[in-house]
């Protein structure tokens, strides 16, 4: 019989790390980190498991809003990273998908798969933050589900925050031609006010393949936010000229943004 290496026995113990959104940025960035630690077997979860067969050590299908997919899903997973889906922002995400219902049938399908380690992408609750001045879906429908998180009872489970991502700046707000004939902005914002937290999207991955090896230090309900920069609007767009672009950014009123004929305009207002 041919002899195993010790390489191949580490291996075959290797826990297994199910990751929802796998496909997209957030998911994408933690497949990546976890197959770069070597520490953990990555089970990437799709709604369409063929299109992606090379993702990750196993593609399964997962539909956060069809919950029968998701008891093997989670089938013999160590950790579960769990992401869900905002509708009105980015076309990519579903209209109007209910969050809150999605969460917890993931919560619970994890729950009773026997999963140790959950770790959730949430927000803050920016409405009990501003006193009720802002209802922001997006933000607070993710914080309303920590609690679930928590009450749910895993050996361990993290909350990791996302920023605003770099990305949005190339995708959902590329810069679009002004009136003045300038490619830009115009954005209700006061562009000397530092309020943005910014990061490269692709390094959560990090933090929760971090928090996955080291559940003793990051697995005992830690929130771990991401955050490469903190900027005003005019330092994003000073930084992006000095390497080249000719970028503008004009001060526009809330209303008139959120009137704007593109979906989720109102919320970004
Ligand atoms: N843009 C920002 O600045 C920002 C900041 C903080 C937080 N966020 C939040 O980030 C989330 C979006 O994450 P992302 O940008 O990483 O996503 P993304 O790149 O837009 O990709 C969408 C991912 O969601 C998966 N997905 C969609 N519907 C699903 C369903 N019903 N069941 C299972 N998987 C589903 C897709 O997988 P398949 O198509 O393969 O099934 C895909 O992997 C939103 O909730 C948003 O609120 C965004």
């Amino acid at each position: 019989m041919k002899a195993r290496s010790s390489t191949t026995i580490i291996s075959n113990y290797k826990r297994w790390i199910a990751v929802i959104g796998a496909t997209g940025r957030q998911g994408g960035g933690v497949v990546r980190a976890l197959q770069a630690s070597g520490q953990f077997k990555v089970r990437a979860l799709s709604r369409n498991p063929g299109k992606h067969r090379d993702l990750a050590d196993e593609v399964v299908e997962a539909d956060l809003s069809r919950s029968e997919t998701l008891k093997a899903a989670f089938e013999g997973a160590h950790g579960v990273f769990l992401v869900t889906n905002f509708g009105a922002i980015s076309a990519l995400w579903e209209k109007g998908a209910d969050e809150l219902k999605q969460a917890t049938a993931a919560v619970r399908a994890a729950k009773d798969a026997g999963v140790k380690h959950l770790i959730w992408s949430t927000l803050p609750n920016v409405e009990a933050i501003s006193g009720g001045k802002f209802n922001l879906p997006h933000f607070t429908g993710k914080a309303r589900i920590d609690r679930i998180v928590k009450e749910a009872g895993f050996v361990n489970h993290t909350f990791v925050i996302a920023p605003f991502f770099y990305q949005n700046l190339v995708g959902s707000l590329t810069p679009q031609k002004q009136e003045v004939g300038t490619l830009g902005w115009a954005l209700p914002l006061d562009p000397y006010g530092r309020c943005i937290h910014m990061g490269d999207i692709r390094e959560l991955g990090g933090i929760v393949a971090g928090a996955f090896a080291h559940p003793d230090q990051a697995g005992n309900g830690e929130y771990l936010p991401l955050v490469g920069d903190f900027l005003s609007f005019n330092e994003i767009v000073d930084t992006l000229n000095r390497q080249g672009h000719k970028f503008s950014f004009k001060q526009v009123s809330k209303e008139a943004f959120a009137a704007a004929p593109f979906p989720g305009a109102a919320e970004v207002a």
